[in-house]
């Protein structure tokens, strides 16, 4: 069965992890992939994924906390396509792990530059083309963090909660008009994210691998089902959610 036939999906931070799977499973399910990524090398990759596999898609080098990339992103989508159906606004960074007031000014600015202002230029260009072309699907990635405090990620949940916040806006403000937006909160996903904190904080292994009630970690498979749900016409009716995929975390 495919999900997304003939739809014009575009994925941010697809060079990597939940991004990149999330991109190859929708361009399984039929759609034209616009992978967007600060990291070209990552990008250009899955891009080949996708095209060795018969799929189809295109690269555009984009710091989704730059305005104008943001808008270079979504015109590409509409030139290379004819439009703009999917956008899933996956980039972020991680941060550091600190307390508050030793989290570094700059650090925070950074995550904030680029996990929620990321997030609001997508939707900003996202909505316009969806506008124009009878409506779409938002989905944005939050996480565990921001929903409830997870100590020492302060910038990360604060950009994560505001996350959640501007999906519920876009979601009222373009109701009427065909736009649906919604979030996904993953718990602890095995990416390139979680193993760059595993090896500055090896002793943190143990706790993420217990963090959630469902053993183990989940694997990015499936965060990107649960994206190709919400992007696919199986979700109709849903909108202005956060979307759990956190083993059962949040219900303890
Ligand atoms: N891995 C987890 O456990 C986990 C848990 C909860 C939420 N998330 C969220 O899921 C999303 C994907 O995370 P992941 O684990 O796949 O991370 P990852 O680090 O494996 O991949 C992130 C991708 O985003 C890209 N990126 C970073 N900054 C960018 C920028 N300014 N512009 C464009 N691209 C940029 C990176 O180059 C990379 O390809 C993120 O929003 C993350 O916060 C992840």
């Amino acid at each position: 069965m495919t999900l997304v036939d003939d739809r014009v999906a575009v994925i941010t931070g697809a060079g990597s992890g939940i991004g990149r799977t999330t991109a190859t499973t929708f361009a399984d399910h039929g759609a034209s992939v616009v992978v967007a990524d600060v990291d070209a090398e990552g990008g250009r990759a899955t891009v080949e994924t996708i095209t060795d596999d018969g799929g189809e898609a295109t690269f555009v080098e984009t710091d989704v906390s730059d305005l104008d990339d943001a808008q270079v992103m979504v015109d590409t989508a509409v030139d290379e396509y004819g439009g703009l159906d999917v956008l899933f606004n996956n980039a972020a960074i991680e941060g550091p792990v600190a307390r508050l007031d030793d989290y570094e000014n700059d650090a925070f600015e950074q995550v904030i530059d680029v996990n929620l202002k990321g997030v609001w230029y997508g939707m900003k260009y996202g909505i316009k083309a969806m506008l124009e072309d009878g409506g779409g699907s938002i989905i944005s990635a939050s996480s565990i963090g921001g929903e409830v405090a997870v100590p020492q990620y302060s910038g990360y949940g604060a950009a994560k909660a505001a996350v959640g916040q501007l999906t519920r806006y876009a979601a009222i403000e373009y109701a009427e008009e065909g736009i649906r937006a919604n979030a996904v909160a993953p718990g602890i996903v095995r990416t390139e994210m979680i193993e760059r904190t595993i090896e500055e904080h090896p002793e943190m292994e143990e706790q993420f691998e217990e963090t959630e009630p469902m053993p183990g970690l989940a694997e990015p498979e499936e965060i990107a089902n649960a994206v190709l749900f919400l992007g696919s016409d199986l979700s109709s009716r849903v909108t202005g959610v956060t979307l759990p995929v956190e083993g059962g975390y949040l219900s303890q």
